[in-house]
């Protein structure tokens, strides 16, 4: 007899429909699974076998054929199994001819029959939900993050006794219920009140909020480089719905999916300066999304940016600049999004006090020379604000009112990304964030008036500002202008922005501190 159950492989974050087609008839035993199964898909006959017995199946004495189609999928992971599992069955005559049409199984068995969660099953059931499923079956353990997709119907089980009373009528599985979540709760043990002092970075994090634009922070130890970056996730706008959603289908291939089921705040990574190019980027085997995807629609910080690995690095140019990251192997070609927003941090010398007024740098100049090369080049072309910060005073740290509270700050930032998303709306650009305007784009929105543009060719002369640079100015001072409101960008608005570029200026460093750039 024969039997074919739905499944689905995913690819990055693309879910394939699976048939999986059983073939059973009399014979001496054997086992055979075909369709390019990998390591872990062969091994699932394994578990299949196993956890049959616990449904009263003994698969002695019975030919079986498994047939997972299309055949030029590569298929790996346990996922399969319980698909496997109740194909099986159907072909047995356990299950009724006819019941198992319409509905996507998916799950891990135990040898014990029992069913364990597996990774990517909201992406799956997106996919499942866009091909017309009618229903879905899925492991307990997953239910809270299957329910959050609607236009299917999610059952869920935690034993393939369970699946088997579902199908032939006995018992019928219970729907998955999403537990409630609200997206507009921020972290309440963070706030941008707690960063005393520090204006410029502040400001910083406020512009970098509202126009999307990519950060780096450059200072001395301790002055709070990492306690202000690590407070720019509470300043950016509520993830919307279907963000949440891209968002949990990304964590959900990790296998890091909260228990709500939903990734409802902004994600902020840090992974540590050792971190691989595979681990930051992604790949692995099955295909796993890096730490620049595990950041979509959230910050990715990397602290100590100069330690980072040059490969590490250079694996990143391409994420930031396409916002996804394509790996490509022989058979597959895995995509998953990759929209940061990029801070770094790190100090302006090997040790950390270049340009402090309160501790003499001991670094020779060919030292800072080697250190800051490794901050410049291609990343920094997509990084459009570096600032400089000073250490905190003591006189900051004690007698300084709090900072503005973020969720202040995070207002501001709602109201210039508003305007930001008019002006796509009235299809004046094609970029809904400013730190996403193309050349034309930047060009059409950022018209500067005659003080402006005297202003910014002066600072390209005097600051030796690069022709990369200009653009980036443009672009945050149209955030700036955005931020007060104005139509126009003004040339207060160009003199921020200007301030905003401290390395892209050419040279060696000289003995005037980095930040020190002179009003043009
Ligand atoms: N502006 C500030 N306001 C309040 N506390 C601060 C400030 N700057 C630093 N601190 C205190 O100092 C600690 C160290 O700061 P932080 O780790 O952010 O420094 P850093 O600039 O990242 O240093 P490093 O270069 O060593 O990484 C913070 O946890 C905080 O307690
Ligand atoms: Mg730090």
């Amino acid at each position: 007899m024969q039997a074919t159950v739905l499944t689905y492989s995913l690819v990055g974050l693309d879910a394939q429909p699976v048939s999986v087609e059983v073939d059973s008839s009399r014979g001496i035993a054997s086992f055979n699974l075909v369709g390019l199964p990998e390591a872990s898909v062969r091994e699932s006959r394994v578990r299949v076998r196993a956890a049959l017995i616990h449904v009263g199946v003994e698969l002695d004495e019975q030919v079986i054929t498994v047939n997972l189609a299309p055949a030029d999928i590569k298929k790996s992971g346990g996922s399969y199994d319980l698909a496997i599992a109740i194909g099986i069955l159907g072909a047995l005559g356990r299950i009724p001819e006819g019941k198992l049409g319409g509905t996507a199984i998916l799950g891990e068995l135990s040898l014990s029959g029992a069913i364990k969660r597996v990774r990517g099953v909201l992406p799956v059931l997106r996919a499942a939900a866009n091909h017309g499923a009618a229903r879905a079956i899925v492991p307990l353990d997953n239910a809270a993050e299957a329910a959050h997709v609607s236009g299917i119907d999610i059952l869920s089980a935690d034993h393939v006794v369970d699946v088997v009373a579902h199908f032939t009528g006995e018992r019928a599985l219970a729907r998955a219920k999403a537990p409630p979540t609200d997206l507009s709760r921020f972290r309440s043990d963070l706030d941008l009140a707690e960063v005393r002092g520090q204006h410029a970075a502040r400001r910083a994090l406020e512009v970098a909020a509202a126009g999307a634009h990519n950060l780096l922070f450059i200072g001395p130890p301790g002055c709070g480089k990492t306690m202000a970056a690590r407070r720019l996730a509470t300043i950016l706008p509520p993830l919307t719905e279907e963000e949440a959603l891209e968002v949990t289908a990304i964590h959900s291939i990790a296998g890091v999916v909260p228990g709500s089921g939903l990734v409802t705040m902004r994600p902020f990574r840090a992974p540590h300066h050792t971190v691989s190019p595979v681990a930051l980027v992604g790949g692995g085997e099955p295909v796993r999304p890096g730490e620049v995807s595990l950041a979509h629609r959230g910050c990715l910080f990397l602290d100590e940016l100069a330690e980072f690995r040059r490969s590490a690095l250079e694996a990143l140019r391409q994420p930031l600049e396409d916002g996804t990251v394509t790996i490509c192997r022989a058979r597959t070609r895995a995509t998953f999004p990759a929209k940061p927003l990029f801070v770094g941090a790190a100090n302006p010398c090997p040790c950390g006090f270049f340009g402090e007024p309160s501790r003499s740098c001991e670094c020779s100049p060919e030292r800072i020379q080697s250190y800051r090369s490794r901050l410049s080049g291609p990343l920094l072309d997509r990084i459009d604000i570096q600032i400089a910060l000073r250490q905190v005073t003591i006189a900051d740290l004690t007698r300084s009112a709090p900072g503005e509270p973020s969720a202040a700050v995070r207002e501001r930032v709602l109201a210039a990304r508003a305007i930001q998303s008019g002006r796509t709306t009235r299809n004046e650009v094609h970029a809904t964030v400013n730190a996403a305007l193309g050349p034309r784009d930047v060009a059409k929105v950022a018209t500067l008036d005659a003080a402006g543009s005297n202003l910014l060719s002066r600072a390209v002369e005097r600051l030796a500002l690069s022709a990369r640079a200009y653009d980036k100015v443009l672009r945050v001072a149209r955030t700036i202008a955005d931020l007060e409101g104005s139509t126009a960008v003004k040339s207060a608005h160009v003199a921020e922005a200007i301030q905003m570029r401290l390395l892209d200026r050419r040279g060696p460093p000289s003995k005037r501190p980095p930040g020190a750039v002179a009003a043009a």
